[in-house]
């Protein structure tokens, strides 16, 4: 369903990455790693974007909408210089997210790249909901870091006190691996899994080869944790017009956009 958005933000936060804001009706995203398809002039893009983060418009609050997105092509050079108070239409509320109900006691969240910001509105949820998350966040140089200041600062949510919680003192654990050595480890996210004492549940998205290495490494680390994969790296339209992103599964072959991204480690062939 395409929605009418106003741009409250839009702001380089690290190499060609940008930030931005809206408002609008996000009464369709209803889970974190869902995604959205942003129309620029008149075309939508030719990939669609995963949502960082999310509050639906309850009462008089704000519909509230972040997305995180890298300057690739023409659509998103242009998005970059869209400014505060333009309008844009977007597809919202694509797709099938991550499972806030199994994280268990600790979940791990494992970012990389362009594929961290969906774990953010994933871990602000499971801090509300008093879990102690582990967050695993990889990137290739610091310049190319970002989201690591307001993932370490979902701990002022218990500080400051927040709706929702069930009693317990939530924490957010933060490690980071640069593959530069720059900020962090000095490797991939495999590297910090020694950093991890315990793991109920994993949830993960970035580019394919890491959540390869992820899901084998996961295997010998927490043999007992299971784990949701998001693929959104393999999707093309977004919408099932082109077909591209159709993968085998354990339950047959499966299109990445309209049955997932988010599917069960399991059932995927990574
Ligand atoms: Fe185009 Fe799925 S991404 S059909």
């Amino acid at each position: 369903m395409e929605e009418e958005f106003i741009i409250k933000e839009n702001a380089l936060i690290a190499q060609d990455v940008y930030k931005m804001r809206l408002k609008g009706d996000t009464s369709r995203i209803t889970m974190p790693g869902q995604f959205v398809n942003v129309r620029v002039e008149g075309m939508f893009l030719r990939r669609p974007i995963s949502v960082c983060d999310f509050d639906p418009p309850f009462g008089s609050e704000e519909g509230r909408l972040t997305l995180i997105y890298k300057v690739v092509g023409k659509g998103t050079d242009r998005m970059s210089t869209m400014k505060v108070g333009e309008q844009v239409n977007i597809l919202t509320g694509l797709g099938h997210g991550y499972d806030i109900n199994a994280a268990g006691a600790r979940p791990l969240l494992i970012g990389g790249g362009v594929g961290v910001p969906p774990l953010y509105g994933l871990a602000r949820r499971l801090v509300r909901a008093g879990k102690i998350v582990d967050v695993i966040l990889g990137f290739n140089t610091a310049a190319d870091a970002f989201l690591i200041n307001e993932f370490e600062g979902l701990n002022d949510l218990y500080e400051f006190g927040c709706e929702g919680f069930d009693g317990s003192k939530p924490e957010v654990r933060v490690h980071t691996a640069t593959a530069s050595g720059e900020l962090g480890k000095k490797g991939f996210v495999t590297d910090c899994l020694g950093q991890i004492d315990e793991c109920s549940h994993y949830y993960a998205c970035g580019p394919i080869p890491m959540l390869k290495a992820l899901k084998s490494a996961m295997g010998e680390r927490f043999p007992k944790a299971a784990g949701e994969l998001s693929l959104e790296e393999r999707m093309g339209c977004g919408f099932g017009a082109c077909v591209g992103c159709s993968i085998e599964t354990a339950s047959g072959y499966r299109k990445v956009c309209t049955d997932g991204p988010v599917f069960p480690e399991s059932e995927v062939f990574v």
